[in-house]
């Protein structure tokens, strides 16, 4: 089992459509998948779910320790499963304060009794007590960056976090890549932006995935029609880009 966070502190640069996109893309490779919706936005889960009601068992049930992942996951697709975010947790950095609060995330994968390929985890664009215990339960870091609002300092901050996290946990959490996303071929921002997305690769000791993904609206649409990518636009040129992804990702980490 490999466990896999989907971390940038900049908001808006394609998190959550990558945790939703690779992960319907492993399910397909005939992968069994969980996704975890770490972000009290829940984006992730609203992709999913035509509603959720307040009494839907989530993600908030594992931090107050009330519920175990197998009681909470619901099945989307066939080897795919999700545990739903909650709003509620918007206070989490608040409201858990006990000792061992960094660690509830692992705690509750360990438990889990599904046998899971890949756990994918969706963060928000924050370094909170949320995105810490993703790190804590991780194998590895994707990192999608968007050309359009890319920041040396928030990779500065995130390499920061990455070693406060190995001084916790003692191993070193490895950064698989940085995926480019909302990639537009005819500007030249990727190119004026070369040498910067290069010295940040460096300095969380990664490579830039070669596969890059491109600006296209049709993931919107997608995610507004509450389908999977794959299922409304095969043939879309940005549902090769991911396929490009996965299978990088899976060379990259010798599945
Ligand atoms: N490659 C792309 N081309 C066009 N639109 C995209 C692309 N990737 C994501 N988007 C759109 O951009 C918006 C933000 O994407 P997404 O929610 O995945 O980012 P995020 O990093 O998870 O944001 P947040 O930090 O708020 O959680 C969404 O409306 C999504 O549909
Ligand atoms: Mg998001």
């Amino acid at each position: 089992m490999k466990i896999i966070s989907i971390s940038n502190i900049k908001g808006g640069v394609g998190k959550t459509t990558t945790a939703a996109v690779f992960a319907v893309g492993l399910a397909e490779k005939g992968y069994s998948v969980l996704l975890i919706d770490s972000d009290p936005q829940t984006n992730l889960s609203i992709c999913f779910m035509q509603e959720q009601t307040d009494e839907s068992p989530s993600l908030y049930h594992i931090y107050n320790e009330k519920k175990g992942i197998d009681e909470i996951k619901i099945a989307v697709k066939d080897n795919l499963d999700l545990v739903v975010g909650d709003f509620e947790l918007c206070n989490a950095d608040l409201q858990f304060t006990k000792a061992g609060r960094l660690k509830m995330l692992k705690k509750a994968i360990r438990n889990i009794n599904t046998k899971y390929d890949f756990i994918i985890v969706d963060t928000p664009p924050n370094l909170g007590i949320l995105t810490l215990n993703a790190f804590i339960s991780s194998d590895y870091v994707v990192v999608p960056m968007a050309v359009d609002s890319f920041s040396l300092k928030g990779v500065r901050l995130l390499k920061q976090t990455l070693d406060d996290v190995a001084d916790e946990t003692e191993k070193v959490l490895p950064v698989a890549g940085i995926l480019l996303t909302r990639y537009n071929s005819r500007t030249n921002v990727s190119k004026l932006l070369e040498k910067s997305l290069n010295s940040a690769a460096e300095l969380l000791d990664t490579k830039l995935f070669k596969n890059r993904i491109r600006q296209a609206v049709v993931l919107q649409e997608s995610q507004i029609a509450k389908e999977d990518l794959f299922s409304y636009a095969p043939n879309a040129k940005v549902t090769d880009d991911y396929k490009g992804f996965i299978d990088e990702f899976l060379e990259r980490v010798g599945v």
